[in-house]
């Protein structure tokens, strides 16, 4: 892709091209990546990722080649999350990173903090939107749970990404 496509790409609803390039020089090509949020990036890391991705939209489903886990938000009474059945359905048994850029700001993420127990927590966790309050707090919630170090980069004028893992990363 040209490189006005690739800036077309990202930003916007999709993650920064500075977080995709701190993804792609952390984890080596060939690494699967289990995603919460698909979109426009997603593309972008199937081409170096065997890709998992949980999506709510059906519109956002099916547009590139990653294994689309369709699992459409769900009230759990104190928060709202996707279907939790749908995801336990079809996690895949391995993955070497999860990033966290879904379900959209106005559904929030807060159930990912109460469903840690679906998802393999040993491997780092990105988090997109640190810089936003809702998502600054799931980053602290999620590492004092499961105690573990994270760290806050900022990147840009006012983004920042949020990373959980129990063992170091530069
Ligand atoms: C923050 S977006 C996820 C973006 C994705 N991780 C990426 O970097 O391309 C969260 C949700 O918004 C929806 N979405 C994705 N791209 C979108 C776009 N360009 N415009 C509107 N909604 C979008 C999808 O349902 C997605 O699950």
């Amino acid at each position: 892709m040209p490189f006005f496509g690739k800036l077309a790409t990202f930003g916007f609803a999709s993650i920064s091209q500075y977080t995709f390039k701190w993804i792609i020089d952390h984890f080596p090509d060939g690494s699967t990546m289990l995603e919460l949020g698909s979109g426009n990036a997603t593309k972008e890391f199937t081409d170096h990722y065997n890709v998992y991705s949980i999506e709510h939209n059906p519109n956002w489903i099916g547009k590139f080649p990653t294994h689309y886990i369709f699992a459409p938000i769900k009230d759990y009474g104190d928060y709202k999350w996707y279907d939790i059945q749908k995801i336990q359905e079809q996690l895949p048994s391995h993955y070497d990173f999860i990033l966290v850029d879904g379900p959209p700001k106005k559904i929030g993420r807060e159930g990912f903090l109460h469903n840690l127990h679906l998802f393999n927590t040993e491997v780092p966790m990105i988090f997109d939107d640190a810089n936003r309050e809702g998502e600054f707090e799931l980053i602290q919630k999620v590492a004092t749970k499961l105690q573990y170090p994270y760290k806050i980069i900022k990147h840009g004028v006012r983004k920042k990404i949020g990373i959980i893992s129990h063992k170091e990363i530069e």
